[in-house]
C-alpha cells in the first residue's frame, strides 16, 4: 500500500497574554486552513500550536500576583485554548514550553550543542539593575535608568553560553544557495541577506544566569537556557525529537510550513536552521514571514482602545465571519488593515450577498418549481458550458494559489465562481422559465446552480468550516470532498426550509455603537491621562533646570531617508535622517517593537542633534529621536515643520 503523504505545519508558540487579538488569531487562521486543506488532499497532516512560558516577565508579572510562574499561566493557556475553539482551529498538538517532555528534550539539545563545542561559555554584558535583579540593553533604560523601577543601572557581565552561529554560516549560505524556497515570500530573503548574512553572523547569548524562570542548564545549575533555543525547539520536541518514543519526529519532521509573523522571521530563518544542522537534522522545507494585522495602520494594543477580544467578535458575528475576514483581507506577504466595520462590510458584502443569498435563493426555488428535487442536467447550453469550466477549474486554481501560500487569492477564486453563478441567474432567469413551463431548462438551470454551490462549498471547507457544513446540510448531499469538487453528481434533493447563513448586519446602526465606544474610550483615555497627570505632579519630579540648561539641547526637525533593523538587537531601529544643510545622521532607537522600519521612513521626527556620538551594540548612533511614552506603547514624535527647524 502506497504510503500517505505527510504535512507538518506549525504556528509560533504565542507568549502567554491576556489580551489575545484579531493580529494573534490571524497565525493560527492561516495554519488551520492550510491543514484543514490539506488533509482534505489525503495529507496526513500535524499542525501544532502552543505557548512559550518561560523569561523575566512571566516571572515578574506571576511575583506581582504573589503566585508560581506556573499557576500564573495555567488560567492564560487555558483562555488561549478557550479562543482556539471558538474559532475552530483544528490544531493536533498544543505544546507548553512548561511540560516535561519539552524541558527535557531542550536540555538534551542544549548539553549536545556543548558536548560538541557548538556552545560555549562567555560572558553577557548588559546594564544591570540590582533590586529588578534584571538586564536592560542600552536602548530599553530609560534616560539612562532602569525601566521598570526607575533607579540606577550598572554596566555589568555575568557568565552565559552561547552558540556558535558564526561557524555555521559559510555552510548556511551555501545551503540557502541551493534552497531559496525556504525563506517566504522572496522579499524577505533579501532582507535576511543584507541586514544579517552579509555583515556576519555573531554569536548568540543563550542563557542567563539572572533569570530563574527557565529550564535549567544540565550541567551548570546557575544557569537557565535563554529564550530562543527554548522556544525554537518546540516544533521537534513536540514531535519526540530525542524521547523515548521519536515515531511522530520520524513520521513528520522536517516541517513543511512554520508560519511566523515578520518580526521574528530572523530567528526562523537563521538561527534555527542552524542550531538544526548543528544538530545535523533536516531543515524544514518553508518559512513563511507573514504581515500583521494593524488598526489605522498602528499596532493593536489594549493601552490604544482599539483592543477587543475575539470573542466579542464570534459571539457578535459568528467564528467564521472573522476567519473570513482576517484570511481575505491582508494581501500576500504584507501589512493589512483590521476594522469592525470593514468585516461586517465584508460580511454584508460577500457572505451574506454572494454567498449566502445565492444558497438561500437556490434552494428556494428549487422547492418552489420542483419541490426540492432536480435530477442531472440533460441539455447542456453554450453558457452552461462557459460555467461549468469555470467551475470544474476552480479546484486547480486553489490549489496553485494555496501552494503559493496567497490565501487571499484563493478566497478570491473561490468568489469569482460564486459571482459568476449569480450571474448565471441574472441570464437565465429561472422564475421566466417556470412561467414560460419550461421544466426541462428550469431543472438543468437549478441542477448546475445547486453543482456550483455545492463545488464552492467544498472549496470554502478549510476556510469556513461551519458555513460549509451548513450548505452541505441544505444541499443534502454527502459529496463532500475533494473527489467531487467536479460538476457530475445525478441530482439533488435539497431540505424544505433553507437556513439564512449570513444575516445582514446594519451598517449604519453599527458605526454609530462603535463611534460612541471611541468617543466613550477617548474619554475614559483622557479621564485616565488626567489622573496620571495628577499623580505624576504628586510623584517626585526630575530637579528643576534654568532655561540655560534646556537651551542646551539643539532640538532639530529630520526626515527619515531610510530606517532597518539593528543587525544585532531585536528592539533597535536605525534611522538614517536629514537635518537639513547637509548634514544625515544614523540615528539608533529603541522602537523597534512599535514600528516596523518601513513605516519610518518619510516621517518628519525631532531628533536630539547635539547627543554625543555613541556605539550601541556595535552600531553608530549620533542623536537620539524623541518619543511619547506610556506603559506599553511608544509613540514617535512627528512634527509638520520643514526639515532643518529648529525646535524651541
Ligand atoms: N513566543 C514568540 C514566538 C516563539 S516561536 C518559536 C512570540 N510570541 S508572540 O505571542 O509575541 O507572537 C506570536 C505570533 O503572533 C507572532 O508570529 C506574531 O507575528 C503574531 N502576531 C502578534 N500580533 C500580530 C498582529 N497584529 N498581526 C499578525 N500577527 C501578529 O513572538
Amino acid at each position: 500500500m502506497e504510503e500517505k503523504k505527510t504535512y507538518y505545519v506549525t504556528t509560533p508558540i504565542y507568549y502567554p497574554s491576556d489580551n489575545f487579538h484579531v493580529g494573534h488569531c490571524y497565525t493560527t487562521c492561516i495554519a488551520d486552513a492550510l491543514a484543514r486543506y490539506k488533509r482534505e488532499k489525503g495529507y496526513d497532516v500535524f499542525f501544532l500550536t502552543g505557548s512559550d512560558e518561560h523569561g523575566q516577565k512571566i516571572e515578574d508579572r506571576a511575583k506581582k500576583a504573589g503566585v508560581s510562574p506556573k499557576e500564573f499561566v495555567d488560567p492564560i493557556i487555558d483562555n488561549a485554548k478557550d479562543l482556539w475553539k471558538q474559532l475552530n482551529i483544528s490544531y493536533d498538538k498544543f505544546i507548553r514550553t512548561t511540560d516535561p517532555e519539552h524541558v527535557a528534550c531542550v536540555q538534551k539539545i542544549f548539553k549536545r550543542l556543548y558536548d560538541q563545542g557548538d556552545i560555549y561559555k562567555g560572558s553577557y554584558e548588559g546594564w544591570y539593575c540590582t533590586p529588578c535583579e534584571s538586564f536592560w540593553t542600552e536602548a530599553q533604560l530609560v534616560d539612562g535608568k532602569c525601566p521598570d523601577c526607575g533607579r540606577e543601572v550598572k554596566l555589568m557581565k555575568e557568565e552565559a553560553y552561547f552558540f556558535r552561529l558564526s561557524k555555521y554560516q559559510a555552510q548556511f549560505e551555501e545551503y540557502l544557495n541551493a534552497h531559496r524556497d525556504l525563506m517566504q515570500p522572496e522579499s524577505r530573503y533579501n532582507e535576511m541577506m543584507n541586514n544579517f548574512l552579509k555583515p556576519g553572523l555573531k554569536d548568540l547569548c543563550v542563557s542567563r544566569s539572572s533569570v530563574k524562570w527557565g529550564i535549567p542548564v544540565t550541567f551548570d545549575e546557575k544557569q537557565t537556557v535563554y529564550v530562543w533555543i527554548d522556544a525554537l525547539s518546540n516544533y521537534i520536541s513536540a514531535l519526540g525529537y530525542l524521547s523515548d518514543d521519536d515515531s511522530l519526529f520520524k513520521k513528520y519532521w522536517p516541517a513543511d510550513l512554520h508560519l511566523i509573523g515578520k518580526e521574528i522571521f530572523r530567528f526562523h530563518t537563521i538561527i534555527w536552521p542552524i542550531m538544526l544542522m548543528a544538530l545535523g537534522l533536516p531543515l524544514p522545507k518553508k518559512v513563511y514571514g507573514h504581515g500583521w494585522l494593524t488598526i489605522d495602520g498602528g499596532k493593536i494594543s489594549k493601552s490604544k482602545g482599539n483592543y477587543k477580544d475575539p470573542r466579542e467578535f464570534i459571539k457578535d458575528y459568528g467564528a467564521d465571519t472573522l476567519r473570513y475576514y482576517i484570511l481575505s483581507e491582508v494581501p500576500f506577504g504584507s501589512d493589512g488593515n483590521f476594522s469592525e466595520l470593514l468585516m461586517v462590510e465584508r460580511r454584508n458584502s460577500d457572505l451574506a450577498n454572494i454567498l449566502g443569498n445565492l444558497v438561500n435563493r437556490t434552494i428556494t426555488m428549487t422547492n418552489k418549481y420542483f419541490g426540492g428535487k432536480v435530477h442531472r442536467l440533460k441539455k447542456v447550453t453554450a453558457l452552461d458550458k462557459e460555467v461549468m469550466l469555470e467551475l470544474n477549474s476552480l479546484a486547480q486554481d486553489v490549489d496553485d494559489k494555496l501552494e503559493a501560500l496567497d490565501i487571499p487569492a484563493a478566497l478570491k477564486a473561490i468568489f469569482e465562481r460564486l459571482s459568476r453563478l449569480n450571474k448565471y441567474i441574472d441570464e437565465t432567469m429561472p422564475w421566466v422559465l417556470a412561467k414560460e413551463e419550461q421544466n426541462e431548462r428550469l431543472n438543468d438551470v437549478l441542477y448546475l446552480i445547486l453543482e456550483g454551490i455545492r463545488i464552492c462549498a467544498i472549496e470554502l471547507k478549510p476556510f469556513i468550516p461551519d458555513t460549509a457544513e451548513k450548505i452541505f446540510h441544505m444541499l443534502n448531499t454527502k459529496h463532500t470532498s475533494f473527489a467531487y469538487a467536479k460538476v457530475g453528481l445525478g441530482g439533488f434533493e435539497v431540505v424544505e426550509k433553507p437556513e439564512i447563513l449570513f444575516e445582514r448586519i446594519d451598517e449604519k446602526a453599527l458605526k454609530e455603537k462603535l463611534d460612541a465606544e471611541e468617543k466613550a474610550a477617548e474619554e475614559e483615555a483622557k479621564k485616565k491621562e488626567a489622573e496620571e497627570a495628577k499623580k505624576a505632579k504628586q510623584q517626585p519630579q526630575k530637579a528643576e533646570i534654568e532655561i540655560e540648561d534646556f537651551n542646551k539641547i539643539d532640538l532639530i526637525v529630520g526626515k527619515v531617508l531610510e530606517c532597518h533593523k539593528h543587525p544585532d538587537a531585536d528592539r533597535l531601529l536605525v534611522s538614517k535622517v536629514d537635518l537639513g544643510n547637509g548634514d544625515i545622521r544614523q540615528v539608533v532607537s529603541g522602537i523597534a517593537e512599535y514600528v516596523a522600519p518601513e513605516n519610518m521612513v518619510d516621517r518628519k521626527v525631532i531628533v536630539v542633534a547635539n547627543l554625543k556620538p555613541v556605539k550601541i551594540r556595535g552600531v553608530e548612533s549620533h542623536g537620539m529621536l524623541l518619543v511619547g511614552e506610556d506603559e506599553e506603547l511608544i509613540n514617535i514624535i512627528t512634527s509638520t515643520c520643514a526639515i532643518g527647524t529648529k525646535v524651541r
